[in-house]
């Protein structure tokens, strides 16, 4: 489909599971069900067409706050995820990576996240990134406390080589889906440059042919890094 400029990074909000469920009469766990199936189906769709990095925010500082079932149903889910994904990672060749705080989850979710990122470390179609207990203030909080305790520096690049995204490059396109236009903590020093798109689906819906569209789009937009 693509012949033009591939982004080398996509980041993803995924929003609108609740709604999509609510609008269905199903309860709002029925559309992160749901959502955790988009997941593979894009992340299988983005190694297949030739990109490099994908990031996922599927869990972040704040959504701690939600109702404790729901919090315990997610935690579920993606342990289950994991536990599923992992064959799928190593057949189509694709690295697991997760950024975030991850002290505060369950030991068992924390064993499964780097049993996955052990066993796929040599896979080289595309990294696939979640952001877990993630926020982007955090990440850069607990990065510039890093410089300091060694003593270095505080530079743009000493911090950005304590982020958890070390080592990965800028994200070029990010998208957030179920209409809501704002950035929720996610990737903000990473996203500095990046190409925005919103779109009104909800996760659940957000389809590989969408993605091909504003892949497409992307490719026809001017980027001048703040030049001109
Ligand atoms: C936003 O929808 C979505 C989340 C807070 C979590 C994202 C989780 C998934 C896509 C499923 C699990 C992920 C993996 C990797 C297995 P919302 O609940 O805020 O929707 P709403 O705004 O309509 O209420």
């Amino acid at each position: 489909m693509i012949s033009q400029t591939l982004p080398e990074h996509i980041a993803i909000i995924m929003d609108g599971n609740g709604r999509w469920a609510k609008e269905r009469g199903l309860k709002r766990t029925a559309g992160h069900e749901q959502g955790a199936k988009v997941v593979r189906d894009i992340t299988e769709h983005c190694a297949k067409i030739g990109i490099d990095y994908l990031t996922l925010y599927a869990f972040s500082t704040e959504n701690w706050n939600r109702p404790k079932l729901e919090v315990e149903f997610l935690m579920k889910l993606l342990e289950r995820y994991l536990q599923n994904e992992k064959e799928i990672y190593l057949k189509n060749n694709i690295r697991f990576k997760a950024i975030g705080d991850l002290s505060k989850f369950s030991l068992s979710l924390q064993k499964i996240i780097n049993e996955v990122q052990t066993q796929t470390t040599a896979c080289t179609a595309m990294t696939q990134i979640l952001a877990l207990n993630y926020g982007s203030r955090d990440e850069i909080t607990r990065a510039v406390n890093k410089v300091i305790a060694t003593n270095k520096q505080i530079t743009q690049e000493n911090i950005e080589a304590n982020l958890d995204t070390a080592g990965i490059p800028d994200v070029d396109l990010l998208i957030r889906t179920s209409g809501e236009v704002r950035i929720s903590n996610f990737l903000l020093w990473q996203s500095a440059y990046a190409e925005m798109f919103f779109t009104n689906t909800y996760w659940p819906e957000f389809h590989p042919n969408e993605l091909d569209d504003i892949i497409s789009d992307f490719g026809k937009r001017q980027r001048r890094f703040g030049g001109v």
